[in-house]
């Protein structure tokens, strides 16, 4: 058996480091574990504009302070009116990596996202020509269509035709939740590649119910029953290229969670590498993980592997039940558990 593990410093392709003092609270748990990360765009107001990216990815640093290693990978919240023009330009000065696409009103601060991605020809032209990556809440946002469907029918409704359309389109499909996204992703003939978060590698959406509602549970997409855990499952470890990691981390304060509407998101950056470890060591398959956590993404990207390494060590260690006080206080997923692994550094 395997009880410690070295591989080379990893990046978190997906995540929500929020503003203000939640950013002050939680980016630190990032850029503990990873050297770089891909930031979702979703404030208030949302993160439109290379000046707006360039401020935010300012006040992260500062959040960080003196002498971080951290990179924070800025990307630019699409709009029905967002500017082609702006988002090559922010492409070029490097403000920009990629391009986060929300359906309207699909999840959290969406309510500016786009509401006919027919409507975003000249972006997706654009950023298929300079090649730049377009990230993609797959969800449909119909409320006709059952909740634990709404991310197989997007494949079906939004993302076929649009590989079909645009053939030379990088495309990340983010967070993916079902075995209808997990062999889309695997089998297209297209560059597309899928994050995947610890959560829907370890929880069903049994959890949500658990003895009762389970608020800390709730993200979007929604988790789904057990036979697409293991389809996802099988697809992070399967050391496919086109699958890597990607958190999700979106922490909301307890008040927001717990509450007669709670928040969607699952804060897990401060154990995220000992969960995702876990999966691949109960699946038999340590030898895929560095390709999955710090590899495959980077790759797709079209940017250098990072220098430098982290281990991660078999151990008992007890997730806290909360981590932060007054409005950053925040419940982290698997609280008052066992990860089951140490991150040394
Ligand atoms: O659960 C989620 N939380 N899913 C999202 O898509 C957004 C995120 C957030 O920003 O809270
Ligand atoms: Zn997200």
């Amino acid at each position: 058996m395997t009880d410690r593990l070295t591989i080379r410093r990893p990046d978190d392709w997906h995540v929500h480091l929020r503003d203000g003092a939640m950013l002050e609270a939680v980016a630190q748990h990032s850029a503990r574990q990873f050297a770089r990360a891909i930031i979702m765009p979703n404030l208030t107001p949302p993160v439109t504009s290379i000046e707006a990216a360039t401020a935010y990815r300012q006040r992260i640093m500062a959040a960080l302070g003196e002498g971080a290693t951290f990179t924070p990978l800025m990307t630019c919240y699409l709009t029905d009116g967002t500017d082609p023009a702006e988002l090559e330009r922010g492409h070029a000065e490097g403000v920009f990596t990629a391009c986060k696409l929300y359906p309207a009103h699909a999840t959290t601060n969406s309510a500016h996202g786009v509401t006919d991605i027919r409507a975003l020809t000249g972006v997706l032209e654009t950023m298929q020509r300079i090649g730049m990556p377009l990230l993609i809440h797959g969800e449909v946002t119909d409320k006709s269509i059952d909740i634990f469907d709404r991310e197989a029918v997007f494949v079906e409704r939004v993302l076929t035709p649009l590989v079909r359309d645009y053939p030379g389109l990088k495309i990340v499909l983010e967070h993916i939740t079902t075995a209808e996204a997990a062999a889309f992703v695997a089998e297209a003939d297209h560059p597309i590649a899928a994050t995947i978060t610890p959560q829907h590698l370890l929880i069903n959406r049994n959890a949500l119910f658990d003895g009762g509602l389970r608020p800390h549970a709730y993200c979007l997409p929604v988790l789904k029953r057990e036979k697409h855990r293991l389809a996802v499952r099988q697809a992070a470890v399967s050391g496919s290229p086109r699958f890597f990691l990607g958190t999700d981390s979106a922490p909301h304060v307890v008040g927001a969670k717990e509450s007669g509407c709670g928040c969607a998101g699952i804060f897990n950056a401060p154990f995220a590498l000992e969960a995702y470890v876990r999966v691949f060591d109960e699946e038999g398959a340590l030898d895929t993980f560095e390709g999955f956590a710090s590899e495959h993404g980077a790759r797709f990207y079209g940017l250098p592997l990072n220098e430098g390494t982290v281990t991660l060590v078999r151990d008992d260690v007890e997730v806290p039940a909360s981590i932060g006080t007054g409005e950053t206080a925040v419940v982290p997923f698997l609280a008052g558990t066992n990860a089951g692994w140490r991150f040394e550094g």
